[in-house]
């Protein structure tokens, strides 16, 4: 097992006037904040994110919340991984200075009624999947960047529908926050990292290479010259045909801005795939510009 330092660990608040005294003195002395927000089970895609903060922020915040009002009744809301001094040790060395873990019930206080509900990019495929989730993303987020007040924050494009959401949420409301989206961070065979590939066993694990493999294929189609929505999506059908316990939710060829279907395929579209395998549930995309390429 490698030795941390407990000089690389992070600092770790619970508490939201610890958070606010981190945050105001670095703003103090002159620290521009980037604020990355996660639900922990950290994996090689959050530390990215952490990494490209660090970049451009002199104070970097990782906040860990499993966010209840996100999942589905009959979600994995009690199953999700809780691990947070094994993600301080992953964030070691990585550039985050404070990881902000509020307690379980300190994001939403007795009488809570407030909720965000972001429309447009958030109805289709994931808004149709998942009912209220986004309206709990948007509420936790928000809930965020009021108490850690970043300069700027840290989301996924694997998440890419939450990423044009986020966006929405910060144009809306006049937030002052630069929103910086960063690229998928893959396994060496291609499956998007996620926080929930730890319910994959063996089996499950291989045939989860059917989401990456269909995206790739689409802009392979699309590099050779298709342009027709449906023939790319029945190509893309077909790899999934025949694959016990593998459930599509969607497959979809949208605009990347709107989420809209496209009637032509062009660089502006991103296809998008959710998918249960062995019952847990996946999701990856991919923008068809052209050189794409999974890995
Ligand atoms: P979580 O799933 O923990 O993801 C936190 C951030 O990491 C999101 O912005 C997500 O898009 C990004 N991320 C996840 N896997 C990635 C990968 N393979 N490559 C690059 N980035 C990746 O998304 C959430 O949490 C929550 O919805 C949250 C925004 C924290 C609100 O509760």
């Amino acid at each position: 097992m490698v030795q941390v330092s407990e000089r690389e660990l992070p600092e770790v608040v619970h508490e939201l006037p610890a958070l606010r005294a981190a945050v105001q003195a670095a703003r103090q002395a002159g620290r521009r904040v980037g604020c990355v927000p996660t639900m922990g089970a950290l994996h090689a895609g959050h530390v990215s994110l952490v990494e490209a903060a660090r970049r451009d922020c002199e104070f970097v915040v990782v906040s860990i919340f499993v966010n209840p009002t996100q999942f589905g009744p009959h979600e994995d809301f009690t199953k999700y991984p809780r691990e947070l001094a094994s993600d301080c040790r992953k964030l070691a060395g990585h550039g985050a200075d404070l990881v902000y873990a509020p307690a379980a019930d300190a994001m939403y206080g007795p009488g809570h009624a407030l909720y965000v509900e972001v429309g447009g990019v958030t109805e289709p495929l994931e808004g149709e999947c998942r009912p209220g989730h986004f309206r709990g993303v948007a509420t936790v987020v928000l809930k965020l960047f009021n108490r850690v007040q970043p300069d700027r924050a840290y989301f996924g494009q694997k998440d890419f529908q939450q990423a044009l959401l986020i966006r929405r949420l910060v144009a809306d409301f006049d937030l002052p926050i630069e929103v910086i989206v960063c690229p998928i961070v893959r396994e060496p065979d291609g499956l998007a990292m996620s926080s929930r590939n730890a319910y994959l066993d063996g089996e499950a694990r291989q045939k989860a290479l059917v989401l990456s493999r269909s995206l790739q294929l689409a802009a392979d189609l699309v590099a050779a010259g298709e342009r027709r929505p449906e023939a790319v999506l029945a190509r893309m059908r077909a790899l999934y045909d025949g694959l016990a316990q593998v459930e599509i939710d969607y497959l979809a060829l949208a605009d990347r801005e709107t989420l809209a279907p496209v009637a032509t395929i062009d660089a502006r579209t991103v296809a998008l795939v959710a998918v249960r395998v062995h019952g847990t549930r996946l999701i990856d995309n991919l923008v068809l510009e052209p050189g794409a390429r999974i890995v």
